[in-house]
């Protein structure tokens, strides 16, 4: 794997990463460029094995979700990248919306990606499912007490909780979904709540749960994978997971999804390696994109990683992902009105 400067863009845009050197370069070689939100190392494992299967070599732009989509609106037609792939629905919506995506039908994507998890029109496709939901020290918490995100708006959690700012975007697609399924008047009840509860912002999931493990927090909420990645390294990590809002639409989905771009210069290898992904690994713990991070995949016969197990079955809200798009501008609002940090 060998790193290249890549053009700055903000401090976001870190690095591009050529991964998987099995086929060396020639005017034949074959290349897929992505820009990529992904923060996590085995996903260029991942890569690197596609490279070694099909001989397409792919190259790694990285930065936040809202970086990429301001980055790929600035490029237009003239864009680099032959794929988006972000951690966000919303945003994945906002580019398709913008014309920034375009429809591909893929008979393999069709058939393994479940309806909610895709665009109708085809500009984008789920790879993973990620929820958000509720964590907490099992010494200090029952768990009847943290069914719902609203119960964190309880005064008794005040100085004991712990929250994502609010710029980071899954703050903002948290907010989004109680908007969608709660109405925007109770949805920012339940936020001035958490914040009159006066929490301690922390910009890390990972830490957010080291915070919680050191007793210096009691309740929070997280993306499920973080502990399941944490469990993998400590069975005994002293952190429980409550899955929300169970009595009513389900715990909060957001997905990594990619699409190809109006303006890919490789659309067909772009196309192979949506496929490749969403059909790849059938092994525990590398099934498809979550590879090394515990993600649950969004094709149904790809096999989760087994550390998911000890969180049981759960309901999910996948109703409530097609508003994320529309409804981001509104979050973005709400959080600031109600003071979220
Ligand atoms: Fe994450």
């Amino acid at each position: 794997m060998k790193m290249q400067k890549v053009i700055a863009y903000g401090a976001l845009i870190t690095a591009m990463l050529v991964v998987g050197n099995a086929h060396p370069a020639s005017a034949q070689t074959r290349v897929v460029n992505v820009y990529s939100a992904r923060h996590y190392g085995a996903l260029e494992k991942v890569f690197a094995e596609f490279t070694r299967e099909t001989g397409i070599q792919v190259r790694l732009s990285s930065g936040s979700s809202q970086a990429l989509l301001e980055r790929l609106r600035a490029d237009g037609k003239q864009t680099p990248a032959d794929v988006f792939l972000v951690i966000d629905a919303g945003t994945l919506q906002i580019a398709a919306q913008e014309g920034l995506l375009q429809p591909i039908r893929s008979q393999v994507l069709e058939t393994v990606i479940p309806a909610e998890l895709r665009d109708p029109q085809g500009r984008w496709f789920a790879l993973t499912q990620r929820m958000r939901t509720i964590v907490y020290n099992p010494r200090r918490v029952k768990p009847e007490e943290v069914q719902d995100y609203a119960d964190l708006a309880n005064p008794k959690w005040r100085g004991r909780l712990c929250l994502r700012p609010a710029t980071h975007i899954y703050t903002i697609a948290l907010t989004s979904y109680l908007i969608a399924n709660r109405g925007e008047r109770e949805a920012e009840r339940i936020v001035r709540g958490w914040v009159a509860n006066r929490p301690q912002y922390i910009d890390s999931d990972s830490r957010i749960l080291e915070t919680i493990a050191a007793g210096k927090c009691d309740v929070a909420i997280t993306n499920h994978y973080y502990l399941g990645n944490q469990l993998r390294r400590d069975p005994n990590f002293p952190v429980a997971l409550a899955w929300a809002n169970q009595k009513g639409s389900g715990v909060q989905v957001n997905v990594t999804g990619a699409g190809v771009t109006a303006g890919a210069l490789n659309r067909d290898d772009a196309v192979k390696l949506l496929e490749w992904l969403a059909t790849r690994g059938q092994d525990p713990g590398d099934a498809g994109l979550p590879g090394g991070n515990s993600e649950y995949p969004a094709n149904p016969s790809q096999r989760p990683p087994a550390i998911l197990e000890r969180f049981g079955t759960f309901k999910a809200d996948y109703a409530a992902i097609a508003r994320y798009g529309e409804l981001q501008a509104q979050s973005i609002k709400l959080l600031e009105r109600a003071r979220y940090r």
